[in-house]
């Protein structure tokens, strides 16, 4: 069979499945069956070249697997964040590009510091505690995650990486206990979501761990809130905290910051798509 008929025959799989960008996923799987880049997967269907029979087989298996909502990067076993190709499957939260926002205003509040202390509070495979180890060097980035299962792909990362990053697993309620009162910029994408709000998108309701989704407390904020205390007591004066929420918290997440007396300046910023996305807040 053609490469290219293959290929559109699985894009209008993807899309009667109701997937969200059935012809980048077709081209993605494809490249994952055959162990090419997407550019080579391009160019064959341009130059018209033929797929053999097993890899027929292993692609529409694949693609059948897609079409029942289970998430691409658990069927190619990799995300993109930030530059890094982390390994992610079954148990583990996979890092969202807006999240890329969150990364970007740390680097910021980094700036100018030498040997800045960082941490990561709920790191997940350890998205943001690498993309920051990455991009600083010189930073002594910790990071720390309760779910075993997602410690052992963020410890594969860490690994794959070879970034120096001092990776526990626990609770962020109580991590780093030799660090109080030291640290320049804790960052965090901890749960959030609402019990009422439940994920519309199958990915993410019946693939995403749900210690990963739901922040506990009517309004979804109970762990934001436990972990932004444990962010107050580990930043030195003037650290900063940033911390990831759901677009419909813009405005209680900064309230709930204030409301502690622990912060100054609280300010919520937006991601790239203008939904807020990320509140700061200066230890007072
Ligand atoms: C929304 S995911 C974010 C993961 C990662 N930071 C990212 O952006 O891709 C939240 C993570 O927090 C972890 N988690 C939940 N409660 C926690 C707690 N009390 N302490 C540490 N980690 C926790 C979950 O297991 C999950 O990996």
């Amino acid at each position: 069979m053609r490469i290219d008929a293959a290929v559109r025959e699985a894009t209008k799989e993807l899309a009667a499945a109701g997937v969200p960008s059935p012809g980048a996923d077709a081209e993605a799987l494809l490249a994952h069956v055959l162990g090419h880049d997407l550019g080579e997967v391009r160019r064959a269907r341009v130059l018209g070249r033929d797929l053999d029979e097993v890899g027929e087989a292993a692609y529409r298996d694949v693609v059948a697997r897609r079409a029942t909502r289970v998430p691409l990067q658990h069927l190619t076993g990799t995300a993109h964040f930030a530059g890094l190709e982390l390994a992610v499957g079954p148990g583990v939260f996979v890092p969202r590009p807006e999240t890329e926002v969150l990364v970007e205003l740390a680097l910021a509040d980094l700036d100018g510091l030498t040997e800045p202390a960082v941490l990561d509070l709920c790191t997940g495979s350890g998205a943001i505690a690498l993309a920051l180890a990455r991009r600083r060097p010189d930073a002594r980035v910790g990071a720390v995650e309760l779910s075993p299962e997602a410690q052992v792909y963020a410890a594969t990362n860490l690994a794959r990486t070879g970034l120096a990053v001092d990776l526990r697993q626990g609770r962020a309620q109580d991590a780093f206990p030799e660090l109080l009162g030291v640290v320049d910029v804790v960052v965090s994408n901890p749960p959030y979501i609402p019990p009422g709000m439940v994920p519309v998108d199958l990915e993410v309701r019946e693939h995403d761990p749900e210690l990963a989704l739901y922040g506990g407390g009517e309004d979804g904020l109970d762990v934001p809130r436990e972990v932004a205390a444990r962010a107050a007591q580990l930043l030195r004066p003037g650290g900063v905290l940033l911390m990831e929420h759901a677009d419909a918290q813009g405005s209680t997440l900064p309230a709930a910051l204030a409301a502690t007396g622990d912060w100054s300046q609280v300010e919520d910023h937006v991601d790239l798509a203008g939904l807020p996305r990320v509140t700061r807040a200066v230890r007072g």
